[in-house]
C-alpha cells in the first residue's frame, strides 16, 4: 500500500532550489517506504502504525538523514533511504510508548494511539515498530546494528530517567540534560551520522555530523519543551502544559526553581510537588502554566538553546561551504525558535 497524499514541503527553508528538489523526491520515496513497511501480520497494529504515520509530523530525523548524506559522493544510495526509514521507524515507536507514559491524548494533531485504541495496543505497536527497525537495520551490515543498539539503549535510558529523580548529590539540571540528551539527542545524531556514513562521507566529516546531530537534538527537545508551555495545541498538535501536569521536569521549570526572588514564590510554590498535585488540581496546573509562561527562565531557556544550536553551527565547519552547510546551518536555527 503506498501513503496517503502529504504535502511534500519541507519542514526547513531550502535556498537553493536543486537541493531542496533532490531532498523532496527522496523525501517522497521514503514516505512511500514507511507505509510499505508498516504492514504486520496483525491488521490492527498495521492501523495503529499507518495512523500516526497518517497524522503527520515533521519527518525531521529521516530529513536530517538525507541532508548530511549530501556530505558523501552517494547521497541517493539505497542504504542511505533505509537508513531513514529506519530513524522514522523508532521514532515512532517511541512516540505510542511516550504518550502512554505521558497519558496524552494528542499526537500530531490526531488522537495518540493510547486514546484512539488504547495502552495495550500503543505499546505492542511500539514494540513492533522496534522490531521492525531491527531488522531494517540487520540490513546495513554489523555497523549499523551496533549504532542503532547504541542508539535504542540511549533513548530508552533517558525515557526511563526521566521517570528517576536525581539523587542527592545530583545536580538537577546535569541529570535533566543527560535525559534529554538520551531520549532525544541520541537518534537526532544517529540520523545525522547515518546519512554522513552511508553516503560515504570522509570519518571526520561523519563524526562532526554526529556530534552536531546531538547538540541539534538537544536542543530540539529542549525547544519542544518551552513550546510544551509556550504554545497552544493548534501550533503543536499535542496538549499544552502536559510536562508540567506529569511532572516531567523541564528546563524553565527547573531554573524557575532555582530562582530565588520573592515575587516568584507562589510558581515556586505551586511547581512544588508536596505542595501542590498539579495532575489532580486543574486550576493550580492553569495557574503555575500561566506563571510560568511570565516568568525569565522562559526567555533564559531560550537563550540556552539558541548557545546549543550556534555550538552545533561550529562544528559545520567540517563541511565545504556550500548549499548543504547552509541548509544544516538553517536546520540548526530552526530548532532553537521553531514554534511548532
Ligand atoms: C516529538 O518529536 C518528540 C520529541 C523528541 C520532542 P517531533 O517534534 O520530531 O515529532 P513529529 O515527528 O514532528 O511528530
Ligand atoms: C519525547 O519526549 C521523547 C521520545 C519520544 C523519545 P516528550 O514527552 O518530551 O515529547 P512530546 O512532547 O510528548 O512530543
Ligand atoms: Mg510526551
Ligand atoms: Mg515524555
Amino acid at each position: 500500500m503506498s501513503s496517503p497524499a502529504r504535502p511534500a514541503d519541507l519542514a526547513l527553508p531550502i535556498v537553493d532550489s536543486a537541493l531542496a528538489d533532490r531532498l523532496r523526491a527522496r523525501l517522497a520515496r521514503v514516505e512511500e517506504d514507511l507505509f510499505d513497511h508498516a504492514s504486520s501480520r496483525a491488521p490492527y497494529v498495521t492501523e495503529a502504525a499507518r495512523h500516526l504515520l497518517a497524522a503527520g509530523g515533521k519527518r525531521f530525523r529521516p530529513l536530517l538523514v538525507l541532508l548530511a548524506a549530501e556530505a558523501g559522493p552517494r547521497p541517493d544510495d539505497d542504504a542511505v533511504l533505509t537508513a531513514a526509514s529506519i530513524v522514522e521507524i523508532t521514532h515512532v515507536g517511541s512516540l505510542d510508548h511516550d504518550d502512554v507514559m505521558d497519558e496524552a491524548a494528542l499526537r500530531r494533531g490526531a488522537d495518540s494511539a493510547n486514546s484512539r485504541y488504547d495502552n495495550l495496543v500503543a505499546i505492542l505497536t511500539g514494540d513492533w515498530l522496534f522490531a521492525k527497525s531491527s531488522e531494517l537495520t540487520s540490513t546495513l551490515g554489523p555497523e549499523a546494528v551496533r549504532i542503532q543498539a547504541e542508539t535504542f539503549t540511549r533513548l530508552v535510558e533517558g525515557q526511563i530517567l526521566e521517570t528517576v529523580a536525581p539523587g542527592p548529590d545530583e545536580d538537577p539540571l546535569a541529570h535533566h540534560l543527560e535525559v534529554v540528551a538520551g531520549k532525544t539527542g541520541s537518534l537526532i545524531a544517529t540520523s545525522a551520522r547515518y546519512g554522513a556514513l552511508f553516503s560515504g562521507a570522509e570519518p571526520e566529516v561523519v563524526a562532526a555530523l554526529t556530534e552536531y546531530g546531538e547538540l541539534v537534538g538537544t536542543a530540539f527537545q529542549l525547544s519542544d519543551d518551552i513550546l510544551d508551555i509556550a504554545s497552544d495545541s493548534e501550533e503543536s498538535g499535542k496538549t499544552p502544559g502536559t510536562d508540567l501536569k506529569e511532572g516531567v521536569p523541564t528546563l524553565p521549570v527547573l531554573l524557575a526553581r532555582a530562582s530565588t526572588e520573592p515575587e516568584h514564590a507562589r510558581l515556586r510554590e505551586l511547581l512544588d510537588p508536596a505542595q501542590h498535585d498539579l495532575a489532580a488540581d486543574a486550576a493550580a496546573h492553569a495557574e503555575a502554566l500561566a506563571l510560568l509562561r511570565a516568568h525569565p527562565a522562559m526567555d533564559e531557556a531560550r537563550a540556552y538553546v539558541v548557545q546549543r544550536a550556534q555550538e552545533a553551527k561550529r562544528l559545520l565547519q567540517a563541511l565545504p561551504s556550500g548549499p548543504v552547510r547552509e541548509a544544516l546551518e538553517a536546520f540548526a536555527d530552526v530548532v532553537a525558535v521553531r514554534s511548532a
